[in-house]
């Protein structure tokens, strides 16, 4: 056979000139390739891509049969019989066993042989064996000759099958078939003119891997905008916290709600930890007890007992205490800081509510910064989740003034409540030696809601919890807050 080059070559060119070729095997046949079966599965592969147009045609041709083969290979029976018949002759009985009666009938009636008194005798001289010679040039007979072979049964008429081959309608722009969809050809979009040698349209198999579960997806979402927009993340590895960096060093007052049993998880081991200079100690003390730097203070009986107490952190702006702190010791630098990790309450659980969730939470700290640079900050970071049109309200934290809860535009939910905010109190500041004239503006929010509005969900426990749906983490979307365009 043909290489297939040579083959697209010899169809292409002959197309070309002829526009059609009529039968496929003749075409075969002059091309010297023999295998008619294979020719048409490559005509068939250029058909699917419309280069050539096959019409499958039928036709019956006149061949030997079994016995017409053996008759050209041996001669003919009645030849034969003929041939065997001895000088003295032989009893038609026998004659007629030898090769049959129509061999015997057809010798006679040719006038090879006389029957003489019951006997078989040879005519004299040389015999044709003119069936023999029918049979070698089939195509030169005419429908007479052609019947009475077929009566004789030395030939039959054969079915063949072929097609006819012309030009297809995308004959003109006819393309190599790529066997390779290479990186050059996705990026410059020229794949989508090529014709391939595999199915481009066929699916990929999923890659079975470990999925990422929605917080973490939106968690990574969040992370990479205040990346973007400079911030560096704090270290919230400590999920027991003492109540001094939770609560007191907040300026959050010992008698305070949140700081009941009801609202917070105590540690029963260990029950205690003290983790604070005396210094700082003494500072967060007198602010809360007696007041200081022009603030009257809580004005109460403030107990170390009570600020040692080991609990689970019930806000990261536990760690945000910590990390200004550690700022103010060593030399401050204006900052931008953000965390987004796990807080525990002691809440009643319902559909919106868990005794476990995770808290964004930003901080800026820098030298006479003000309520218009908070906003303004709050303006960009929200816009980056798709949020626009953001707005305040007044609200109460201990250790916020002004404190702000915030609201903004959802595309779909409309106006919803965001996070709570504010300017952290110089009674929180100043014991930690943060300059006078340093100003930490913070906000909180829960990671747990935009995950829930991201991925249509109305139960907390969809995303944590016995609720959740394994499967939905296979397939839910990629999380992408849409950039808003002005
Ligand atoms: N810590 C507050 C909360 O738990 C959120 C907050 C952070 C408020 C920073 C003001 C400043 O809800």
């Amino acid at each position: 056979m043909a290489s297939i080059t040579t083959f697209d070559t010899v169809l292409f060119s002959t197309l070309e000139a002829d526009k059609v070729i009529e039968n496929s095997r003749t075409w075969c046949a002059t091309n010297g390739w023999t295998d008619h079966q294979e020719i048409v599965g490559l005509l068939m592969s250029w058909q699917s891509m419309e280069t050539i147009a096959l019409e499958f045609k039928e036709s019956s041709s006149v061949v030997l049969t079994e016995q017409g083969i053996d008759a050209v290979a041996n001669g003919s029976l009645e030849y034969r019989m003929f041939q065997s018949i001895p000088v003295e002759g032989i009893q038609v009985k026998e004659a007629n066993e030898r090769h049959g009666a129509t061999a015997f009938g057809a010798a006679k009636s040719k006038g090879w042989i006389v029957v003489d008194k019951g006997l078989v005798k040879k005519k004299d001289g040389v015999v044709e064996d003119t069936t023999k010679n029918q049979l070698l040039a089939l195509a030169t007979l005419d429908a007479k000759d052609i019947l009475a072979l077929r009566k004789a049964k030395l030939v039959e008429d054969r079915k063949v099958s072929y097609c006819r081959i012309a030009q297809g309608a995308k004959f003109n722009i006819r393309k190599k078939e790529c066997s390779d969809l290479t990186a050059e050809m996705l990026k410059s979009g020229s794949w989508s003119s090529e014709t391939f040698k595999f199915n481009i349209n066929a699916l990929g198999e999923q890659p079975w891997s470990g999925y990422r579960h929605p917080l973490s997806k939106v968690k990574a979402e969040f992370k990479q905008i205040f990346l973007d927009m400079g911030f560096e993340e704090m270290p919230t590895g400590n999920f027991v916290e003492n109540s001094f960096w939770n609560f007191d060093a907040l300026f959050q007052p010992q008698q305070h709600p949140a700081r009941d049993a009801h609202d917070t998880f105590f540690l029963k081991d260990p029950a205690t930890s003290h983790d604070f200079t005396d210094d700082y100690l003494a500072k967060v003390k007198k602010v809360h007890a007696e007041g200081d730097y022009g603030s009257l203070g809580w004005r109460y009986d403030w107990k170390l007992e009570e600020a040692e107490k080991n609990i689970l952190r019930t806000h990261t702006t536990a760690v945000s205490s910590r990390m200004l702190y550690k700022l103010a010791q060593t030399g401050f630098k204006p900052k931008k800081y953000f965390s987004i990790d796990r807080v525990f309450r002691n809440e009643s659980l319902d559909a919106t509510h868990l005794a476990e969730f995770h808290q964004v939470e930003g901080v800026i700290a820098d030298v006479n910064i003000s309520l218009s640079h908070l906003i303004g900050m709050f303006t960009e970071f929200f816009k980056r989740l798709g949020i626009t049109n953001i707005s305040f309200k007044p609200a109460y934290n201990p250790y916020t003034e002004p404190s702000m809860e915030i609201f903004g535009v959802h595309p779909k939910l409309g106006r919803v409540e965001l996070g709570n905010s504010g300017l952290f109190r110089p009674e929180m500041l100043r014991p930690m030696g943060l300059p006078e004239n340093v100003t930490v503006a913070a906000w909180g929010l829960s990671l747990e809601r935009p995950t829930m509005i991201k991925y249509g969900l109305d139960s907390i426990r969809q995303i944590f919890g016995n609720d959740l749906n394994i499967s939905s983490i296979e397939s839910n979307p990629i999380c992408m807050f849409p950039p808003v365009r002005e």
